[in-house]
């Protein structure tokens, strides 16, 4: 079986899809799927999916398909959802109080044990079932519960600062929503910078070849 640091990124990229589209198969009661039936519903190849779960174990039985349970728990195993990563939210604005309360971190191996800002108005307001705490008090709460993710929703001029100290004080990975592109110079930490509107000129590239004037 292959350890997740030899996976290429393409796949990891792939992976969550593969993750979703098992997990609603087992919520209907399927126990088993061929790589052809896979492919129709994920519009991908029979022989992508074939490479692409190869990668990572012997799952696929010729004439058989894939066992939908066992492959949706190695994958999730792959992804790190069977783990209780401790996050926390920087800014607690407009975008920080909707991830905070419309993502699901705990089925994506997350624990969201605070949110915090710098504005010392929402010091004690509540987001969900979390109170919003001061920037001043991170040094203390992260010796103290040792988060290992951030998520940053602030705007693009205190991001590098903020990343920076939340690196000292043990943060190794950033779910980065500043319209800021991040980068750490440490082989151990992880970025994921999130730009929703990239996401959004794809769309506009495609509707722009769709729809002539
Ligand atoms: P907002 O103005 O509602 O909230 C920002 C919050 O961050 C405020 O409460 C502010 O006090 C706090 N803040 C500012 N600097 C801080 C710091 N250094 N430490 C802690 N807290 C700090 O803004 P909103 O709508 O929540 O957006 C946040 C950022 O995310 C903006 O810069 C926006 O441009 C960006 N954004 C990015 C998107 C994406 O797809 N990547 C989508 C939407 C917004």
């Amino acid at each position: 079986m292959a350890k997740n640091g030899q996976i290429s990124s393409s796949v990891i990229k792939r992976l969550p899809r593969y993750y979703r589209f098992l997990g609603e198969l087992m919520r209907q009661g399927t126990d088993r799927i061929s790589s052809r039936e896979l492919s129709e519903m994920m519009k991908l190849t029979a022989s992508q999916i074939r490479q692409d779960l190869n990668c990572f174990g012997g799952f696929g039985q010729q004439g058989y398909g894939y066992r939908v349970s066992e492959l949706h728990s190695e994958i999730g195993r792959i992804l790190g959802v069977d783990r209780d990563f401790k996050t926390i939210v920087i800014g607690a604005g407009n975008l920080g109080r909707a991830i905070a309360t419309h993502i699901n971190f705990e089925t994506r191996g997350c624990d969201l044990i605070g949110i915090f800002d710098k504005d010392p108005a929402l010091k004690g307001t509540s987001v969900g079932k979390l109170k919003i705490m001061s920037t001043d008090n991170l040094e203390q709460f992260c010796r103290r519960h040792k988060p290992v993710i951030a998520v940053l929703c602030i705007p693009k001029s205190g991001t590098q600062e903020i990343a920076d100290r939340l690196v000292g004080l043990g943060l190794r990975s950033f779910w980065n929503f500043s319209h800021y592109d991040l980068s750490i110079d440490h082989e151990d930490i992880i970025v994921e910078n999130v730009h929703l509107g990239d996401s959004l000129l794809t769309l506009t590239y495609g509707t722009n070849a769709i729809i002539s004037e």
